[in-house]
């Protein structure tokens, strides 16, 4: 195969700097490697040789493969060993002005058709480029942590980056076994971005008190599908970590209230609880997040009344008749694509993003039982459930009872708007489809970074499709107009769909 790049430069050996390194050797490249810090480099390259040695031993890499890896992989003595790169990628402090002067330099040094290549994570490929002669060469190459294992490369686009340069850094991420997604340079890029309100909702919830921080992470992973809880993955990260990603991006968009951060992560980071790394974030360590508590118990029904129907309902209608138990229907449709149904005395309503005794009120309903949203009702484990002030303990034990004989855990949380997973899933569509709307990426490539880079289950985008954009704006309406809070604006391009019944992907 004839490489896009056939040598390559990596400057920083910490962290990212080594696994790129590794990544472009192992796809045939020659690799120089640098850093300042004396010694850096070959230490990096020694660490890559035991890494990859000892998976030889278990048996997932060949020897000869591993030796002709760590053939082509040097340390270099100076910028100067850079001149023949024909590409060249920085990965080192975050720091705009040392990453403008290294580039500087490197134009000094390499050819005028070298890419310059940096993994910066939230500074500006223009502005990195600025004060450059060749800005056009300037492209972002953003690997995830580890590299080597992570497969998604987000490919920035600076105002000046040419659209060739861009081309070769991608079809050099594709040779490189990566997926690349192409961007356009805004704050937090795509993944850093639309990942944001997977920790802003559930800080939400918890600070509104929906739930504390275990039953929050069991909805999250149980009925949302999502592999980690917000708050354990904020245990993995780093809280600080979360919290400077956060804020870059909070005050890149002028303090735009999407992504303000939460009180409770200051507080808990001005108090040195990061998390695994501290021995106590949201959890304490070693024991972690603890095992989830008994299911509530009801009465197991012998039929059910489907009041009206919903898109979204209808994998749990089929679950509960799987069941074996009866499905008395109406064939109404519900306007806001949520969905409900009576079981004993409880009036059980898919969440359109009210709360539980606000639908009692103004839909004059007895009993009702608000049930979270779910990723998918026919496969997921759990169901999540808040009752109205006037619901009473028998009418909440019914629809328990209901979930039980069809085979959910279920948790009770408070009545508040958007519960957990609907909030969730509704403010990262929203973010996906704002970020399709400023042309950031389009929505395939929206969806594969946030499958890719952040190991999400579905892409966002992809989600909203299919649990209905009339529901996900029902509930950002409904968040809005309870909170006051004008994060829950809804995307100008997610009402554009809800209004000509398209889909985004
Ligand atoms: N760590 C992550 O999860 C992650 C993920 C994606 C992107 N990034 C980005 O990658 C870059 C590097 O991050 P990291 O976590 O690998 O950092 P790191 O601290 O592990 O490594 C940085 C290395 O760069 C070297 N260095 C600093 N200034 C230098 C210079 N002027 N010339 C040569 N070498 C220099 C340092 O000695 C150090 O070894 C940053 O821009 C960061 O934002 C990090």
């Amino acid at each position: 195969m004839t490489l896009t790049f056939k040598t390559v430069g990596v400057i920083g050996a910490g962290t990212m700097g080594a696994g790129i390194a590794q990544v472009a050797a192992q796809a045939g490249c020659t690799v120089k490697l640098f850093d300042a810090r004396d010694g850096a480099a070959a230490t990096a390259i020694t660490r890559t040789g035991d890494t990859l040695n000892a998976l030889v031993s278990k048996g997932r890499q060949t020897a000869e493969a591993v030796a002709a890896t760590l053939a082509r992989l040097h340390a270099a003595v100076d910028l100067g060993d850079f001149h023949d790169c024909d590409l060249i990628v920085e990965a080192i402090v975050e720091d705009l002005a040392a990453k403008q002067a290294l580039f500087k330099s490197l134009e000094g040094i390499c050819a005028e058709t070298t890419i310059l290549g940096t993994n910066t994570s939230s500074i500006s490929i223009t502005a990195i480029a600025n004060g450059l002669a060749r800005p056009q060469n300037v492209v972002g190459m953003h690997f995830f942590n580890p590299a080597p294992l992570m497969p998604l490369v987000e490919v920035v686009s600076g105002h000046l980056t040419a659209p060739e340069a861009a081309a070769r850094v991608e079809a050099a991420s594709v040779e490189w076994k990566k997926t690349p997604v192409r961007c356009k340079s805004t704050p937090g890029f795509i993944a850093n971005r639309v990942a944001r309100p997977y920790y802003g909702e559930a800080f939400r919830a918890l600070e509104c008190g929906a739930a504390d921080v275990a039953t929050i992470d069991l909805a999250l992973r149980e009925a949302g599908g999502f592999k980690l809880g917000a708050f354990e993955l904020l245990d993995l990260i780093g809280l600080d970590v979360n919290l400077m990603v956060t804020k870059s991006v909070w005050n890149a968009y002028y303090q735009d209230s999407r992504y303000r951060p939460s009180l409770t992560q200051e507080e808990m980071v001005s108090g040195g609880l990061f998390g695994r790394k501290s021995g106590r974030g949201f959890y304490k360590y070693p024991e972690g997040v603890p095992a989830a508590p008994a299911s509530p118990e009801g009465p197991k029904p012998s039929a059910i009344q489907y009041l009206t129907e919903s898109e979204a309902m209808e994998p749990l209608i089929d679950r509960i008749k799987a069941a074996g138990i009866k499905v008395q229907s109406r064939k109404e449709e519900d306007p806001f694509g949520a969905g409900m149904l009576r079981v004993g005395n409880a009036t059980v309503c898919l969440t359109d993003g009210r709360t539980a005794t606000q639908t009692s009120f103004e839909d004059e309903l007895p009993n009702v039982v608000m049930l979270d949203l779910s990723r998918d009702f026919a496969t997921s484990k759990r169901v999540v459930l808040a009752k109205g002030e006037e619901t009473t303990a028998a009418a909440l034990s019914d629809a328990v009872g209901l979930f039980r004989a069809v085979g959910f855990e279920v948790s009770i949380v408070g009545d508040v708007p958007g519960l957990i997973v609907a909030r969730t899933i509704a403010m990262l569509a929203n973010e996906g489809a704002d970020a399709v709307l400023q042309g950031v990426a389009d929505a395939v490539g929206v969806d594969t970074a946030m499958k890719l880079g952040l190991g999400h289950p579905e892409g966002p985008l992809a989600t909203a499709d299919r649990i209905g954009m009339t529901l996900i704006n029902a509930i950002l309406i409904n968040l809005q107009s309870h909170t006051g809070d004008d994060r829950y604006r809804q995307s100008l391009l997610l009402q554009r769909k809800v209004w000509s019944d398209g889909l985004f992907i």
